[in-house]
């Protein structure tokens, strides 16, 4: 049964599908005659959401990372209902950090006041807890060892959890020494051979082969391995969906972020990446456009960079000029050992580093065209921290008069613990938009969300847009977005 239900004639229920009827309210600015024009304007939308919630199948990329074993385990956690002791009590699993499940939205007034009820029962939609994984990684090392490399759970839980992850065995991985750290490479023991054609078949048989044992109704695939070196985009190589489906024939510079975005498009999988490298170079957009597949990214928004979308949101619509955002970063991790190397951290700097242009475009009061504040983001590799990342911040804004505004903020933050819920509203937000379609009165055929689903924007760092379109980084418009379209 719905956890509510709407009694408008705008929203009616059948046995497959719920159908609302909305109005998009806008206002169209122009220029004519030098005199600025304000038009509001209004489109008439028909969305449908189809009810049924199938089983959903994940398949990590970086399966044995800590994110990996993190989602995996919190799922099994909450599933078991698991609970364990720590030295300051005990802890139960639960799903804190997922806007799907532990955030709520206002449905409206009733007699006691405000009626709130959770995001996920908006519409149908899968639960964390009936997701199945399966994934691929180049190291070996079972999802039981692998939990316990990554020292991110509290080691009762982990003995706990130990003969059902013992169980579960990343399958092998595209590996291409050059596009990782050099440091990675004492760990890449399950790795596959053969040309990088056949590589992509062997994910794509994996795919199926996933599909049909485990028995569910839809694969999503995201990755969540190791960041790699960003890619240039060379015309006649990933230009085009045809020139890097060629590239891949004659085993040419790809990488294997951008295999796996092919063979998880090719199998009609969506494929969504978790990471700051460019994936999605035009000819892998341009197969999932021309594929029907969602694809979705880049790099989660989980610690530093979602605060900054807030403060900077916050200052700038406060009318402070921020001139100044400096950024430290230290973590122990194997993803901090991955980006101490030059080029991985260039892919990391030059994702952390665009999230407050739409914000500092937005105020031509405070800012000219050429005017942003100066950004530096610094990540450094220290192992004794491991997985509890410091995000150190600091911004100055200029104030009235002449004086100035700083702000430093110091926040720790349990990397994978805030990555694995992103993890999970990626997944099933991506699922429940693959059973959206809407049209509007000037086109009555229904139609899909666009195939780069910028829907996904909350939960990313440098969000993948359709081209032409904006960017929004500021993080309660993001929320919003998806409030409207889920209402
Ligand atoms: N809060 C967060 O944890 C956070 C936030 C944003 C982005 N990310 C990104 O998520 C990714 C994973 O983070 P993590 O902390 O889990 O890192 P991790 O190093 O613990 O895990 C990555 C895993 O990927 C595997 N791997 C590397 N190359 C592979 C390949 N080609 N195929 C299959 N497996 C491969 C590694 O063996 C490793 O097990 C990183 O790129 C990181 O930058 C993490």
């Amino acid at each position: 049964a719905e956890p509510f239900l709407v009694e408008s004639p705008n929203v009616t229920y059948s046995k497959d599908f719920i159908e609302a009827k909305y109005t998009y309210s806008t206002v169209h600015v122009c220029k004519e005659n030098g005199v600025t024009k304000v038009r509001p304007c209004s489109t008439h939308f028909t969305f449908r959401t189809g009810r049924q919630v199938p089983r959903l199948g994940v398949m990590l990329v970086g399966w044995g990372g800590n994110n990996g074993t993190t989602v995996t385990a919190a799922v099994l956690a909450n599933k078991l209902g698991l609970s364990w002791m720590t030295k300051t009590g005990r802890k139960k699993a639960n799903y804190y950090g997922s806007l799907l499940q532990a955030s709520t939205v206002c449905l409206g007034t009733g007699p006691g006041g405000d009626v709130y009820v959770p995001f996920r029962d908006l519409l149908p939609m899968v639960h964390p807890n009936d997701i199945v994984f399966d994934g691929w990684d180049i190291s070996s090392l079972n999802l039981a060892e692998a939990m316990r490399r990554a020292e991110v759970l509290d080691w009762q839980l982990q003995e706990q959890l130990w003969t059902h992850m013992e169980k579960m065995k990343p399958r092998p991985s595209i590996y291409i020494p050059e596009f990782i750290a050099a440091n990675q490479e004492e760990r890449a023991d399950n790795v596959l051979q053969g040309s990088m054609a056949q590589q992509v078949e062997q994910i794509r048989r994996d795919i199926r082969d996933f599909k049909e044992v485990s028995g569910v109704d839809k694969v999503i695939v995201l990755w969540t391995a190791n960041t790699e070196r960003f890619c240039d985009v060379v015309p006649g190589l990933n230009d085009t969906a045809d020139n890097l489906l060629r590239a891949i024939e004659q085993g040419l510079e790809v990488s294997p972020s951008t295999l796996f975005a092919v063979a998880s498009i090719l199998e009609g999988c969506a494929y969504i990446n978790g990471s700051p490298q460019n994936t999605f170079v035009p000819g892998a957009v341009e197969l999932a456009a021309q594929r029907r597949v969602f694809i979705g990214g880049d790099d989660f928004k989980s610690g530093q960079t979602k605060l900054k979308s807030v403060l900077v949101d916050f200052l700038v619509g406060a009318g402070l000029k921020t001139k100044s955002i400096v950024s430290y970063n230290h973590l122990g991790n194997n993803d901090g050992k991955n980006l101490s190397a030059p080029q991985q951290f260039r892919s990391k700097e030059i994702s952390k580093s665009n999230v407050v242009d739409d914000t500092v475009r937005a105020n031509p009061v405070l800012y000219g065209p050429q005017d942003k504040p100066d950004h530096c983001v610094v990540i450094k590799y220290v192992p004794y921290v491991g997985d509890s990342k410091r995000a150190l911040d600091e911004y100055t804004s200029e104030i009235m008069m002449g004086g100035t505004n700083t702000i430093v903020i110091h926040n720790t933050c349990e990397d994978s613990l805030l990555a694995s819920p992103i993890i999970l509203d990626l997944a099933i937000l991506t699922e429940l938009c693959q059973r959206i379609t809407f049209c509007t009165e000037a086109d009555p055929e229904f139609q899909g969300f666009h195939s780069v689903l910028s829907i996904l924007a909350f939960l990313c760092k440098a969000p993948l847009v359709p081209e032409g379109t904006p960017v929004v980084n500021a993080l309660f418009r993001q929320r919003s977005c998806i409030e409207n379209i889920l209402r």
